[in-house]
């Protein structure tokens, strides 16, 4: 059974923590925190003060995404206040065996996150360190960009290299998309747009399963 983990992203951020109750009451699986730093990607959201503000109102797990220029700095922060699973992005990492060992240091689950242009290959001597990798299926720093097709094709990759890694697929997702993914082996799904769209939220994530 495929897991839907919405992001945030396309959330409305002047009430988030009305926004994560009816996205546990929807059955989210887990809840994708997109943090952007404004260097790595264009646009900025929001750091640990927001995560730790809104932990206390789910019990889902919380699913990191780092899209920052330097995660060796930031793993601590968010680590500290409650998330569960951290994913660093292979391209902003000098010393990426370093920034997987550091989030396990805080018992949480470790992921590695691709760009669409980043080969499968960056994975091959951390991958049995690793309990996530997160396939972008757009170039990471918006919502509501088109899903990149060849995503599909890494995904199978991807698949044929691992045991017990779980692969996650970011980016324009819909039921569609959704269907070719859960083929091609993903067993997480995260979801902005398609989540919040027309505001049903459960019958959103039902769509994508
Ligand atoms: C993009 C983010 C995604 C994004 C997905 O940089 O990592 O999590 O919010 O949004 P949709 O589903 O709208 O593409
Ligand atoms: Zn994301």
């Amino acid at each position: 059974m495929v897991l839907i983990a919405p992001s945030i992203l396309s959330a409305d951020f002047s009430c988030l923590k009305d926004e994560i109750k009816a996205l546990t009451a929807a059955k989210a699986d887990w809840i994708h925190l997109d943090v952007m730093d404004g260097h790595f990607v264009e646009n900025i959201t929001f750091g640990p003060m927001v995560v730790k503000s809104i932990r206390p109102y789910t019990k889902l797990p919380f699913d990191v995404h780092l899209m920052v220029e330097n995660p060796l700095k930031m793993i601590p922060w968010f680590a500290q206040v409650g998330a569960d699973i951290i994913t660093v992005h292979a391209e902003t990492c000098k010393h990426l065996d370093r920034a997987i060992e550091l989030v396990k240091s805080y018992g949480l689950k470790a992921g590695v996150s691709l760009n669409p242009s980043t080969p499968e290959m960056v994975l091959e001597y951390v991958l049995n360190k690793l309990d996530l990798v997160l396939v972008m299926s757009v170039n990471p720093g918006f919502g509501g960009q088109s899903f990149i097709p060849s995503t599909i094709e890494k995904i199978a990759k991807i698949k044929s290299m691992i045991k017990n890694t779980l692969i996650e697929v970011d980016g324009g997702i819909n039921p569609l998309r959704a269907s070719e993914c859960i083929s091609a082996g993903a067993d997480v799904l995260v979801a902005g747009s398609a989540v919040f769209a027309n505001g049903n939220y459960e019958k959103n994530i039902e769509a994508l399963r």
